[in-house]
């Protein structure tokens, strides 16, 4: 190989480490609501509280939610305000979602703000009175929709909202025994969470790596085809 052949194959290479190593962590992600408020500071103004950690906006070392694990730092929703994917078709019958999918839900139903946590870090940070959510119809300047639909970036379909009748089913049994769906235990890294799909089954909160929250690339419908037969 030539001299320059293999300086390609070295900056390829050492290029596709930087990327992995860059895109595997939190930092700099859309869940890093520091970065997140910086740009917004640094554009304009804040729209959240700022806590200067990344891990508070949703983990707390000490007094944690009680009713579920991960030392979760906010309020869950209420299970019973969503309305669910209904369909003929099913083998299993459509469930409210499990606290597990209610740790998303906690930002992306839109109905507590981002910053909205249960115990403030001990950093001496000067806390505002913006409170921006996912809310759609928006109610406040600072709630995120009020200027990312349309104008600056639009997010409008990152915020679920509590309508989850058009979302792929949560908190739904995998049943192994249907033939449309795969034998388990499943491929690629999918997991299921007390045997059911819920949203953590196909995302990975922390790391950005396949775009949007990924386990795995969807090329191809890979994602889908892990679970399902056709
Ligand atoms: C946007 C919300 C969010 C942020 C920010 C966040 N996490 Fe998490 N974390 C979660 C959720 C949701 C789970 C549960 C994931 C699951 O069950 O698969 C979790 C689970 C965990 C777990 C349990 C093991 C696992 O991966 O399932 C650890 C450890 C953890 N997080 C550490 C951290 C640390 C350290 C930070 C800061 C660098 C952080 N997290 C930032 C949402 C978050
Ligand atoms: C982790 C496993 C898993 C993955 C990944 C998955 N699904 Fe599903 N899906 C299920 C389960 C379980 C059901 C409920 C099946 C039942 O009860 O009949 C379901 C239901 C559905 C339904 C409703 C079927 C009906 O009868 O109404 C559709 C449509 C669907 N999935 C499409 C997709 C698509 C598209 C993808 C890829 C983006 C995907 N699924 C990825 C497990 C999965
Ligand atoms: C503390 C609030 C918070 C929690 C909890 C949270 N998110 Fe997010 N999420 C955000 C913010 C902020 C964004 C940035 C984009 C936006 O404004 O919607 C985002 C963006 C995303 C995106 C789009 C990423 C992209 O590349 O476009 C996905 C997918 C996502 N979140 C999934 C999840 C899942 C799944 C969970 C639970 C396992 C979760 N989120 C929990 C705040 C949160
Ligand atoms: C008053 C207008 C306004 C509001 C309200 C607002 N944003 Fe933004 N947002 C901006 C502007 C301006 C930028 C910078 C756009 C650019 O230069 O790309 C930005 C950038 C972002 C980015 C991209 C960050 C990056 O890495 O470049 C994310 C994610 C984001 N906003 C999420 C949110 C969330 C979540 C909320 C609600 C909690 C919110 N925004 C509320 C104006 C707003
Ligand atoms: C069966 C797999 C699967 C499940 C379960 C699932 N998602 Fe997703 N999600 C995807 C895929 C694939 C995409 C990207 C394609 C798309 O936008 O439809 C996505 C996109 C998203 C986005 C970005 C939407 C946008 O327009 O940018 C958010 C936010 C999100 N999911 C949150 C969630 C939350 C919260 C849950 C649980 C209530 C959940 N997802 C359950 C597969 C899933």
């Amino acid at each position: 190989m030539s001299f320059w052949r293999i300086t390609g194959w070295v900056i390829i290479v050492s290029s596709l480490f930087l990327v992995n190593s860059q895109a595997a962590t939190i930092v700099g992600s859309f869940h890093d609501l520091v970065h997140i408020d910086d740009v917004h500071t640094k554009n304009w103004t804040s729209v959240y509280n700022n806590y200067g950690e990344i891990c508070v906006y949703c983990h707390t070392p000490h007094g944690a939610n009680e009713n579920v694990s991960v030392l979760w730092n906010r309020n869950l929703p209420d299970s019973l305000s969503y309305t669910l994917y209904q369909s003929s078709t099913l083998s299993s019958s459509p469930q409210p979602p499990s606290p597990v999918s209610l740790l998303c839900l906690s930002c992306h139903d839109g109905t507590i703000a981002v910053d909205t946590i249960l115990n403030m870090p001990n950093t001496g940070v000067t806390l505002g009175s913006k409170h921006g959510s996912m809310k759609v119809p928006f109610d406040t300047v600072y709630d995120c929709v009020a200027c990312h639909s349309g104008w600056i970036r639009d997010f409008s379909g990152t915020f679920l909202g509590t309508d989850l009748s058009n979302n792929h089913p949560v908190s739904i049994e995998y049943s192994a025994s249907d033939p449309r769906l795969k034998p388990l235990p499943l491929a690629n890294g999918l997991k299921l969470v007390d045997n059911k799909v819920e949203c953590v089954s196909c995302h990975d909160v922390h790391n950005p790596q396949y775009r949007p929250f990924l386990r795995i690339p969807d090329t191809g419908s890979a994602l889908c085809y892990t679970c399902h037969n056709k």
